[in-house]
C-alpha cells in the first residue's frame, strides 16, 4: 500500500471527552484578553462568528482524494465548546473586563453592549509585578510577599480557589501580559531545583511572568506565552512541564506584519528568488506600543520579530541568495492610532541574473482582531493536548508564534504552511488518521 509509510497508529491517543467547564486563566487583562473574551461572549449569544480561528471555522481533509472527507477540526477532534468557558486572570488595573475593553477601543461600545453583564463580573485577581520589567507601566492592583516563591504560592492559591468557585477540573493559562524586558536564560533557569532555589532568595533574574508559568505548571494548567519574554523558553520550566506532564506553547503570537512576514517569505524561497533586505516598521497606539516604547521591552519584541526569516530564508543553505539579508524593524508609538496598527514592509528582492525589485505592503491591521482568535485556539487546543497525554513543548502549535519554541537540538519552524501542515497532520496522528504530504505521485504512479 503506497500510504504505509504515512500512517503512525502507534502514534495515536486516547483522548477523553472534553466534559465539563474549561477554565481559562488570563495575566494580563488588557487589549487582547478582552477582545477575545467579548468575543467568545458574543459568539455564545450568536452575535458573533469566530473569523480567524482554526477550531472554530477550518475543515480538515482526511482520507483518498477519490474519497476525500472534510470535517470540521472542532468535529473532529474533541474540542471543549465555546459554550464550556470560564474566564479569569490577573492585571495590575483594578477595572473590570467591560471598562478595560472599552478603554482599550477595540470592538465598537455597541458591539460590546449585549455582553456588558458578563464582562463586568470578570474583575482581574491582584498581580504579581515588578516594575523594573515593565518600565512603563505601575497599577494599584498587586501583591506583596517576602519572596517570590511566597508569590508563586498566592498564584497557586488564586488558581485552586477559581477552580473551586466555578466547579473546574480542567484550567489553561495563556500570558496576554505586557511584553516584559529583554533577558536570556542564566544559571537560574537551568533546573527546577535552581529555579526554586531562585523563587525562594528572589532572584533577579526571574520576572513576574514566569512567576505565573510556574504556578501554572504546579496546578498542572497547560500554558501558552504570548509575548517574547523568556516564561516558559527555559530549561527548569521544561524539566517541571515534563514532571507534571504539562503541555506548554510559545512564544509571541504571530499576528499583524510578522503573520505576513511567514507568509510572503516562504513564496520568495520557494521560487528562489533572492533578498538584500527588508526593512519593517509600524506605528501603533495602545498600551502594549506604550510599553514597547521602552527600549529593554523593545528589545524582546525586536528579537523575537527578527528570528522569522533565518529558517525560511537560510542563508547557510543558500548562501547566493540569503547570505547577507539586511532585517530592520521598528517599532514607533503614535497614540492617535490606538489598536488599529499600520504596518509597512519594503523589500528587496532579485531575481534572473541578479536583477533588483521591490515589494512594498501596507497593512493596516488590528492587533487585537488578529491575536483574540489565536488566544481561542491555544486554549482549545492545549487543553486536548493535555487530554491527549502530550506534554512540554508543543512544537505543532508553531503555527500561532512568532519565535517558535523547539527542542534544543531543532531548528524552529517558521514558515506558516510546514506549520499549518504539521499542525494538522499532528490532529491526524492523534486521531490514527493517515498523515498527508500531498504529493499525490500515488494516484500516477502506483495505484495501477
Ligand atoms: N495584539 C497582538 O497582535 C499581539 C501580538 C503578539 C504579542 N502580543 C503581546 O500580547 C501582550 C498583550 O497585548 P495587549 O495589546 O493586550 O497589551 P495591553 O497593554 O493592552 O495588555 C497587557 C496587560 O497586561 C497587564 N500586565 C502587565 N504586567 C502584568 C503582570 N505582571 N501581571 C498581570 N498583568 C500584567 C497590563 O496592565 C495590561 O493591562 C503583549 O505582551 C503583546 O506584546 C500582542
Amino acid at each position: 500500500m503506497s500510504d504505509q509509510s504515512s500512517h503512525y497508529p502507534e502514534l495515536a491517543r486516547k483522548i477523553s471527552g472534553a466534559r465539563g467547564p474549561l477554565g481559562v486563566l488570563l495575566p494580563g487583562m488588557g487589549a487582547v484578553a478582552t477582545t477575545f473574551v467579548a468575543g467568545v461572549q458574543l459568539m455564545k449569544k450568536g452575535l458573533a462568528k469566530p473569523y480567524g480561528s482554526i477550531t472554530q471555522m477550518q475543515r480538515i481533509r482526511l482520507g483518498k482524494r477519490t474519497e476525500p472527507r472534510f470535517p470540521l477540526i472542532k468535529q473532529f477532534v474533541p474540542l471543549a465548546g465555546l459554550k464550556d468557558l470560564v474566564f479569569g486572570g490577573w492585571d495590575i488595573f483594578r477595572d473590570n473586563s467591560y471598562e478595560t475593553a472599552l478603554k482599550a477601543g477595540v470592538l465598537p461600545p455597541e458591539t460590546l453592549k449585549p455582553v456588558k453583564p458578563e464582562l463586568s463580573r470578570i474583575k482581574p485577581m491582584s498581580a504579581v509585578f515588578q516594575k523594573e520589567f515593565v518600565k512603563k507601566l505601575s497599577g494599584p492592583n498587586v501583591k506583596g510577599a517576602k519572596s517570590k516563591m511566597h508569590l508563586a504560592e498566592q498564584l497557586i492559591q488564586d488558581i485552586e480557589n477559581f477552580k473551586k468557585k466555578n466547579g473546574l477540573k480542567r484550567t489553561v493559562m495563556v500570558w496576554c501580559g505586557s511584553t516584559e524586558v529583554y533577558s536570556q536564560p542564566t544559571k537560574v533557569h537551568e533546573t527546577l531545583a535552581s529555579l526554586e532555589a531562585g523563587l525562594k532568595s528572589s532572584s533577579k533574574d526571574i520576572p513576574p511572568s514566569m512567576i505565573y508559568a510556574y504556578a501554572a505548571l504546579q496546578t498542572g494548567t497547560p500554558y501558552a506565552n504570548g509575548a517574547p519574554n523568556l516564561s516558559v523558553d527555559v530549561p527548569a520550566m521544561q524539566e517541571l512541564a515534563r514532571k507534571n506532564s504539562v503541555p506548554i506553547a510559545g512564544k509571541d503570537f504571530k499576528t499583524g506584519q510578522t503573520l505576513m512576514k511567514t507568509i510572503l517569505a516562504p513564496g520568495l524561497a520557494a521560487r528562489m528568488l533572492g533578498l538584500h533586505g527588508w526593512f519593517s516598521t509600524n506605528i501603533l497606539g495602545n498600551r502594549d506600543g506604550e510599553v514597547l516604547d521602552d527600549p529593554g521591552s523593545f528589545k524582546s519584541k525586536e528579537v523575537s520579530k527578527a528570528s522569522v526569516l533565518d529558517s525560511i530564508l537560510d542563508g547557510k543553505l543558500y548562501p547566493e541568495l540569503y547570505k547577507n539579508i539586511y532585517h530592520k524593524i521598528r517599532i514607533e508609538y503614535y497614540p492617535p492610532r490606538g489598536d488599529a496598527k499600520e504596518g509597512w514592509d519594503n523589500i528587496d528582492i532579485f531575481g534572473w541574473c541578479g536583477l533588483p525589485m521591490q515589494i512594498k505592503v501596507n497593512f493596516l491591521c488590528r492587533d487585537s482582531i488578529l491575536a483574540a482568535p489565536v488566544v481561542l485556539d491555544l486554549v482549545l487546543f492545549l487543553d486536548l493536548a493535555k487530554r491527549a497525554g502530550l506534554s512540554g513543548i508543543q512544537e505543532w502549535l508553531s503555527f500561532y508564534f512568532k519565535s517558535p519554541m523547539a527542542r534544543p537540538d531543532l531548528k524552529p519552524e517558521h514558515d506558516l504552511f510546514i506549520q499549518h501542515l504539521k499542525l494538522q497532520n499532528t490532529l491526524r496522528i492523534l486521531m490514527g488518521e493517515e498523515v498527508l504530504d500531498h504529493s499525490g505521485l500515488d494516484y500516477y504512479e502506483l495505484d495501477a
